[in-house]
């Protein structure tokens, strides 16, 4: 038997980071995108734990602006470029209130 307060909150986003490698030229792993991605991941999890919606944090494939990285996708909302580590927490929380259905 299951209860409905056991089930885990329904899933707010879905959050791209583009980890993408260019051999020549700039590129969003160039540009320290991994460390975003594994922060932003980590973030998200602690964040599901005290409450908030759960959000997916995944690597993308280049998302088509490698000069502007790292570069974030929500998906249903914004595009966000040149993320650092103290940017994730405003991203998560955009990711949390959708603006396109
Ligand atoms: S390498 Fe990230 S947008 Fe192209």
């Amino acid at each position: 038997m299951s209860d409905k307060t056991d089930s885990p909150p329904p899933r707010a986003a879905t959050v791209y980071v583009c980890t993408n490698l260019r051999m020549s030229g700039a590129s969003c792993a160039g540009q320290k995108s991994k460390a975003v991605l594994q922060a932003m991941q980590r973030r998200a999890d602690e964040r599901a734990l005290t409450g908030h919606p759960m959000v997916t944090v995944r690597s993308s494939v280049c998302l088509g602006y490698c000069g502007d990285g790292p570069n974030v996708k929500v998906i249903n909302g914004d595009f966000y470029h040149h993320v650092g580590l103290d940017d994730i927490d405003a991203i998560l929380d955009a990711a949390e209130k959708p603006k396109r259905a």
